[in-house]
Protein backbone atom coordinates (compact mmCIF):
# COMPACT_ATOMS: atom_id res chain seq x y z
CA UNK A 1 0.00 0.00 0.00
CA UNK A 2 2.71 2.02 0.98
CA UNK A 3 4.95 1.77 -1.85
CA UNK A 4 1.99 2.14 -4.66
CA UNK A 5 1.38 5.65 -2.47
CA UNK A 6 4.85 6.45 -2.91
CA UNK A 7 4.35 6.13 -6.92
CA UNK A 8 1.22 7.90 -6.62
CA UNK A 9 2.63 10.71 -4.77
CA UNK A 10 4.91 11.61 -7.87
CA UNK A 11 2.98 11.01 -10.37
CA UNK A 12 -0.25 12.78 -8.98
CA UNK A 13 2.42 15.68 -8.30
CA UNK A 14 2.94 15.99 -11.62
CA UNK A 15 -0.57 15.91 -12.47
CA UNK A 16 -1.54 19.35 -10.03
CA UNK A 17 -2.79 22.40 -11.67
CA UNK A 18 -3.71 24.56 -8.95
CA UNK A 19 -1.11 27.79 -8.96
CA UNK A 20 -0.38 28.51 -5.06
CA UNK A 21 1.88 31.92 -4.31
CA UNK A 22 4.65 31.97 -2.21
CA UNK A 23 3.88 35.83 -1.42
CA UNK A 24 7.46 36.03 -2.28
CA UNK A 25 7.13 38.13 -4.63
CA UNK A 26 5.64 40.75 -2.36
CA UNK A 27 9.46 40.87 -1.40
CA UNK A 28 11.60 43.97 -3.08
CA UNK A 29 14.94 43.70 -3.49
CA UNK A 30 17.48 46.72 -5.00
CA UNK A 31 18.99 47.36 -7.76
CA UNK A 32 23.06 48.75 -7.34
CA UNK A 33 24.26 50.34 -10.89
CA UNK A 34 27.66 50.40 -8.75
CA UNK A 35 28.10 46.98 -7.45
CA UNK A 36 32.44 47.18 -7.89
CA UNK A 37 32.47 43.24 -7.80
CA UNK A 38 33.99 41.14 -10.59
CA UNK A 39 31.40 38.37 -11.29
CA UNK A 40 34.37 35.38 -11.20
CA UNK A 41 34.38 36.14 -7.33
CA UNK A 42 31.52 36.10 -6.48
CA UNK A 43 31.18 33.37 -3.83
CA UNK A 44 28.49 31.34 -3.08
CA UNK A 45 29.71 28.63 -0.73
CA UNK A 46 27.92 28.51 2.33
CA UNK A 47 28.32 26.56 5.96
CA UNK A 48 25.21 24.75 7.38
CA UNK A 49 25.29 21.91 10.06
CA UNK A 50 29.36 22.06 10.33
CA UNK A 51 29.75 21.07 6.68
CA UNK A 52 29.98 23.51 3.26
CA UNK A 53 27.76 23.48 0.15
CA UNK A 54 28.57 25.08 -2.93
CA UNK A 55 25.25 26.75 -3.09
CA UNK A 56 22.69 27.16 -0.35
CA UNK A 57 20.65 25.20 -1.82
CA UNK A 58 19.02 22.28 -0.47
CA UNK A 59 17.17 19.15 -2.63
CA UNK A 60 14.39 18.61 -0.10
CA UNK A 61 12.56 15.36 0.65
CA UNK A 62 10.59 13.34 -1.62
CA UNK A 63 11.11 9.68 -1.92
CA UNK A 64 12.49 6.25 -1.86
CA UNK A 65 11.43 2.76 -1.34
CA UNK A 66 10.60 1.63 -4.77
CA UNK A 67 12.40 0.31 -7.26
CA UNK A 68 11.11 3.82 -9.32
CA UNK A 69 11.76 6.19 -6.43
CA UNK A 70 15.40 4.21 -6.22
CA UNK A 71 15.96 5.51 -9.83
CA UNK A 72 14.63 9.21 -8.49
CA UNK A 73 16.86 9.08 -5.49
CA UNK A 74 20.24 8.27 -7.44
CA UNK A 75 19.36 10.81 -10.10
CA UNK A 76 18.92 13.19 -7.40
CA UNK A 77 22.12 12.31 -5.56
CA UNK A 78 24.35 12.55 -8.59
CA UNK A 79 22.82 16.56 -8.79
CA UNK A 80 23.31 16.94 -5.34
CA UNK A 81 27.08 15.68 -5.93
CA UNK A 82 27.63 17.19 -8.52
CA UNK A 83 26.66 20.34 -7.59
CA UNK A 84 28.03 19.56 -4.11
CA UNK A 85 24.77 21.19 -2.49
CA UNK A 86 22.68 19.41 0.50
CA UNK A 87 19.72 17.00 -0.10
CA UNK A 88 16.92 15.30 2.30
CA UNK A 89 15.62 11.40 1.26
CA UNK A 90 11.57 10.96 1.20
CA UNK A 91 10.00 9.65 4.68
CA UNK A 92 12.22 6.35 5.53
CA UNK A 93 9.14 5.04 7.44
CA UNK A 94 8.54 2.29 4.64
CA UNK A 95 12.56 0.89 5.30
CA UNK A 96 12.17 1.16 9.19
CA UNK A 97 8.97 -0.07 10.10
CA UNK A 98 8.19 -2.34 7.19
CA UNK A 99 10.06 -3.80 4.31
CA UNK A 100 13.75 -3.89 4.99
CA UNK A 101 14.18 -4.77 1.01
CA UNK A 102 13.50 -1.37 0.40
CA UNK A 103 16.50 0.51 1.67
CA UNK A 104 18.66 0.06 -0.97
CA UNK A 105 16.30 2.92 -2.54
CA UNK A 106 17.86 5.34 0.51
CA UNK A 107 21.23 3.94 0.70
CA UNK A 108 21.86 4.65 -2.68
CA UNK A 109 21.98 8.77 -1.73
CA UNK A 110 24.62 8.35 0.42
CA UNK A 111 26.44 5.87 -1.32
CA UNK A 112 26.51 8.43 -4.28
CA UNK A 113 27.02 11.83 -2.67
CA UNK A 114 30.01 10.60 -0.41
CA UNK A 115 30.53 10.94 3.16
CA UNK A 116 31.71 15.00 2.87
CA UNK A 117 28.16 15.63 1.61
CA UNK A 118 25.13 16.92 3.12
CA UNK A 119 22.78 14.50 3.91
CA UNK A 120 19.51 14.61 6.19
CA UNK A 121 17.10 11.43 6.99
CA UNK A 122 13.12 12.15 7.44
CA UNK A 123 10.43 10.10 9.06
CA UNK A 124 6.87 11.31 10.40
CA UNK A 125 7.08 13.73 13.30
CA UNK A 126 5.17 10.70 15.13
CA UNK A 127 8.26 8.13 15.05
CA UNK A 128 9.65 6.35 17.87
CA UNK A 129 13.22 7.15 18.33
CA UNK A 130 14.24 3.64 17.89
CA UNK A 131 13.18 4.76 14.38
CA UNK A 132 15.10 8.03 13.90
CA UNK A 133 17.97 6.06 15.01
CA UNK A 134 17.15 3.62 12.27
CA UNK A 135 16.64 5.73 9.74
CA UNK A 136 19.92 8.13 10.30
CA UNK A 137 21.95 5.21 10.43
CA UNK A 138 20.31 3.97 6.88
CA UNK A 139 21.88 7.13 5.30
CA UNK A 140 24.83 8.35 8.44
CA UNK A 141 22.82 10.98 8.07
CA UNK A 142 23.69 14.64 9.45
CA UNK A 143 19.74 15.34 10.47
CA UNK A 144 16.97 14.15 10.67
CA UNK A 145 13.85 16.04 9.16
CA UNK A 146 10.52 15.10 11.17
CA UNK A 147 7.92 16.15 9.00
CA UNK A 148 4.28 17.49 10.36
CA UNK A 149 1.68 16.82 7.64
CA UNK A 150 -1.61 17.36 9.52
CA UNK A 151 -3.39 18.70 5.91
CA UNK A 152 -2.14 16.06 3.73
CA UNK A 153 -2.79 13.19 6.40
CA UNK A 154 -6.38 14.31 6.97
CA UNK A 155 -6.64 14.54 3.00
CA UNK A 156 -6.07 11.25 2.23
CA UNK A 157 -8.37 8.63 2.94
CA UNK A 158 -6.20 5.62 4.73
CA UNK A 159 -4.23 8.42 6.53
CA UNK A 160 -4.11 9.36 10.28
CA UNK A 161 -6.70 11.10 12.18
CA UNK A 162 -5.54 11.13 15.72
CA UNK A 163 -2.99 14.02 15.88
CA UNK A 164 -2.49 14.30 19.41
CA UNK A 165 1.25 13.06 21.18
CA UNK A 166 3.60 14.79 18.35
CA UNK A 167 4.18 17.54 20.55
CA UNK A 168 5.71 15.27 23.41
CA UNK A 169 7.14 12.58 20.69
CA UNK A 170 9.69 15.13 19.09
CA UNK A 171 10.55 16.50 22.67
CA UNK A 172 11.29 13.12 23.45
CA UNK A 173 13.48 13.08 20.38
CA UNK A 174 15.05 15.49 20.38
CA UNK A 175 16.47 14.93 23.98
CA UNK A 176 17.46 11.89 23.41
CA UNK A 177 19.38 12.01 19.76
CA UNK A 178 22.33 13.44 19.25
CA UNK A 179 22.14 14.45 15.81
CA UNK A 180 20.42 18.07 14.68
CA UNK A 181 16.84 17.51 14.62
CA UNK A 182 14.72 19.89 11.79
CA UNK A 183 10.97 19.98 12.31
CA UNK A 184 9.56 20.06 8.71
CA UNK A 185 6.09 21.09 7.06
CA UNK A 186 5.23 19.20 3.76
CA UNK A 187 3.53 22.72 2.19
CA UNK A 188 1.72 24.34 4.18
CA UNK A 189 4.18 26.41 6.90
CA UNK A 190 4.83 26.74 10.41
CA UNK A 191 3.37 29.33 12.65
CA UNK A 192 5.07 31.77 15.03
CA UNK A 193 3.79 30.14 17.82
CA UNK A 194 4.42 26.33 16.58
CA UNK A 195 8.00 27.54 15.92
CA UNK A 196 8.46 29.06 19.21
CA UNK A 197 6.29 25.70 20.64
CA UNK A 198 9.50 23.85 18.80
CA UNK A 199 11.96 26.32 20.26
CA UNK A 200 10.71 25.28 23.53
CA UNK A 201 11.56 21.81 23.52
CA UNK A 202 15.07 22.57 22.17
CA UNK A 203 13.92 22.71 18.50
CA UNK A 204 16.93 24.78 16.67
CA UNK A 205 15.88 23.80 13.14
CA UNK A 206 12.80 24.34 11.18
CA UNK A 207 12.30 23.84 7.71
CA UNK A 208 9.09 26.07 7.38
CA UNK A 209 7.78 24.17 4.05
CA UNK A 210 5.20 27.11 3.39
CA UNK A 211 2.37 26.70 0.68
CA UNK A 212 2.83 28.39 -3.03
CA UNK A 213 4.36 25.20 -4.21
CA UNK A 214 3.72 21.59 -4.04
CA UNK A 215 0.05 20.94 -2.73
CA UNK A 216 -0.27 18.05 -0.88
CA UNK A 217 -4.35 18.44 -0.43
CA UNK A 218 -4.90 18.10 -4.38
CA UNK A 219 -2.05 15.42 -4.52
CA UNK A 220 -4.48 13.07 -2.28
CA UNK A 221 -7.81 14.35 -3.44
CA UNK A 222 -6.35 13.05 -7.17
CA UNK A 223 -6.15 9.65 -5.51
CA UNK A 224 -9.57 10.16 -3.23
CA UNK A 225 -12.72 11.00 -5.86
CA UNK A 226 -15.02 10.57 -2.83
CA UNK A 227 -14.48 13.77 -1.90
CA UNK A 228 -13.81 17.28 -3.89
CA UNK A 229 -11.42 19.32 -1.45
CA UNK A 230 -10.76 21.73 -4.06
CA UNK A 231 -12.07 24.89 -1.86
CA UNK A 232 -8.97 23.78 0.92
CA UNK A 233 -6.37 23.80 -2.23
CA UNK A 234 -5.64 27.23 -1.30
CA UNK A 235 -4.84 26.44 2.83
CA UNK A 236 -2.12 27.10 4.21
CA UNK A 237 0.74 29.82 5.29
CA UNK A 238 2.28 31.44 2.49
CA UNK A 239 6.37 30.56 2.69
CA UNK A 240 7.10 34.32 2.74
CA UNK A 241 5.03 34.75 5.54
CA UNK A 242 5.68 31.92 7.58
CA UNK A 243 9.68 32.44 7.14
CA UNK A 244 9.47 36.23 8.36
CA UNK A 245 7.53 35.24 11.16
CA UNK A 246 9.70 32.79 12.70
CA UNK A 247 12.67 34.92 12.20
CA UNK A 248 11.19 36.93 14.92
CA UNK A 249 12.35 33.79 17.24
CA UNK A 250 15.98 33.88 18.73
CA UNK A 251 18.60 33.74 16.53
CA UNK A 252 19.51 30.32 17.11
CA UNK A 253 16.86 28.87 15.74
CA UNK A 254 17.54 28.36 12.30
CA UNK A 255 15.42 28.38 8.88
CA UNK A 256 15.31 26.33 5.68
CA UNK A 257 13.14 27.79 3.44
CA UNK A 258 10.98 25.80 1.28
CA UNK A 259 7.59 25.46 -0.67
CA UNK A 260 7.05 26.56 -3.92
CA UNK A 261 10.74 27.45 -4.29
CA UNK A 262 10.88 27.39 -8.62
CA UNK A 263 13.59 30.45 -9.69
CA UNK A 264 16.72 32.34 -8.44
CA UNK A 265 14.46 35.21 -7.15
CA UNK A 266 13.08 32.83 -4.58
CA UNK A 267 16.37 31.62 -3.24
CA UNK A 268 18.04 35.02 -3.00
CA UNK A 269 14.87 36.62 -1.61
CA UNK A 270 14.78 33.79 0.58
CA UNK A 271 18.17 34.48 2.07
CA UNK A 272 17.33 38.07 2.58
CA UNK A 273 14.48 37.06 4.63
CA UNK A 274 16.96 35.10 7.06
CA UNK A 275 17.10 31.69 6.03
CA UNK A 276 19.98 29.46 6.07
CA UNK A 277 19.24 27.01 3.44
CA UNK A 278 16.40 26.89 0.62
CA UNK A 279 14.77 24.20 -0.39
CA UNK A 280 13.43 22.81 -3.38
CA UNK A 281 11.29 19.75 -4.32
CA UNK A 282 8.42 19.67 -6.98
CA UNK A 283 10.37 21.91 -9.29
CA UNK A 284 13.49 20.01 -9.35
CA UNK A 285 11.23 16.65 -10.11
CA UNK A 286 9.17 18.08 -12.80
CA UNK A 287 12.91 18.83 -14.75
CA UNK A 288 13.84 15.45 -13.59
CA UNK A 289 10.77 13.79 -14.77
CA UNK A 290 10.05 15.56 -17.57
CA UNK A 291 13.36 15.69 -19.49
CA UNK A 292 15.87 13.37 -17.03
CA UNK A 293 19.04 14.19 -15.83
CA UNK A 294 20.61 16.29 -18.31
CA UNK A 295 17.27 18.67 -18.26
CA UNK A 296 17.57 18.73 -14.24
CA UNK A 297 21.24 19.97 -14.48
CA UNK A 298 20.18 22.35 -17.00
CA UNK A 299 18.02 24.14 -14.65
CA UNK A 300 20.34 23.78 -11.64
CA UNK A 301 23.37 25.77 -13.75
CA UNK A 302 20.55 27.79 -14.76
CA UNK A 303 19.44 28.94 -11.01
CA UNK A 304 23.24 28.81 -9.90
CA UNK A 305 24.26 31.13 -12.45
CA UNK A 306 21.02 33.48 -11.98
CA UNK A 307 21.70 33.52 -8.18
CA UNK A 308 25.39 35.08 -9.12
CA UNK A 309 23.67 37.71 -11.58
CA UNK A 310 21.47 38.75 -8.51
CA UNK A 311 24.38 38.92 -5.83
CA UNK A 312 26.34 40.94 -8.31
CA UNK A 313 23.14 43.16 -9.04
CA UNK A 314 23.09 43.77 -5.78
CA UNK A 315 26.46 44.49 -4.79
CA UNK A 316 27.53 41.12 -2.70
CA UNK A 317 29.95 39.37 -2.95
CA UNK A 318 29.18 36.14 -0.46
CA UNK A 319 26.17 34.52 1.05
CA UNK A 320 26.94 36.64 4.33
CA UNK A 321 26.89 40.02 2.67
CA UNK A 322 23.39 38.71 1.08
CA UNK A 323 22.07 38.00 4.06
CA UNK A 324 22.31 41.12 5.54
CA UNK A 325 21.08 42.98 2.41
CA UNK A 326 17.75 45.45 3.01
CA UNK A 327 14.43 44.43 1.50
CA UNK A 328 11.37 46.69 1.28
CA UNK A 329 7.67 44.30 1.88
CA UNK A 330 4.69 45.55 0.10
CA UNK A 331 1.62 44.22 -1.18
CA UNK A 332 -0.53 41.60 0.62
CA UNK A 333 2.67 40.30 1.77
CA UNK A 334 2.62 43.50 4.16
CA UNK A 335 -0.72 43.60 5.30
CA UNK A 336 -0.31 39.65 6.50
CA UNK A 337 3.02 40.68 8.70
C1 LIG B 1 6.46 13.74 -4.73
C2 LIG B 1 6.74 14.37 -3.40
C3 LIG B 1 6.96 13.55 -2.30
C4 LIG B 1 7.24 14.11 -1.05
N1 LIG B 1 7.51 13.28 0.01
C5 LIG B 1 7.91 13.82 1.19
C6 LIG B 1 8.34 13.00 2.28
O1 LIG B 1 8.39 11.77 2.17
N2 LIG B 1 8.71 13.60 3.44
C7 LIG B 1 8.68 14.98 3.59
O2 LIG B 1 9.06 15.48 4.64
N3 LIG B 1 8.28 15.76 2.58
C8 LIG B 1 7.91 15.23 1.41
N4 LIG B 1 7.54 16.06 0.37
C9 LIG B 1 7.40 17.49 0.62
C10 LIG B 1 8.62 18.30 0.23
O3 LIG B 1 9.77 17.94 0.96
C11 LIG B 1 8.35 19.82 0.42
O4 LIG B 1 8.20 20.09 1.79
C12 LIG B 1 7.11 20.28 -0.34
O5 LIG B 1 6.99 19.58 -1.55
C13 LIG B 1 7.14 21.77 -0.67
O6 LIG B 1 8.20 22.11 -1.51
P1 LIG B 1 8.03 22.33 -3.12
O7 LIG B 1 6.92 23.30 -3.32
O8 LIG B 1 9.38 22.79 -3.56
O9 LIG B 1 7.71 20.97 -3.70
C14 LIG B 1 7.28 15.52 -0.90
C15 LIG B 1 7.08 16.34 -2.03
C16 LIG B 1 6.83 15.77 -3.26
C17 LIG B 1 6.64 16.69 -4.45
Amino acid sequence: MRKKRKREHVENYLKTSFQGDTLLSDVYLEHNALPELNFSEIDTKTKFLGKTIDYPILINAMTGGTEFSQEINKELSLLAKEFNIAMAVGSETIAVCEDEGCRESFKIVRETVGEESLVFANLSGRASLEDVEKALDLIQGDAIQLHLNVAQEIAMEEGDRDFSGVYSNIENIVKNIDKPVIIKEVGFGISKEVAQKLYDIGIRYIDISGSGGTNFIEIENLRNMNIDLSELYSWGIPTALSLIKCKELPEDLKIISSGGIKNSKDIVKSLVLGAEVVGISGELLSYLVHGGYDNAKNYLDGLVYKIKMLMILMGKKNIEELKASDYKIIGDLKDLI
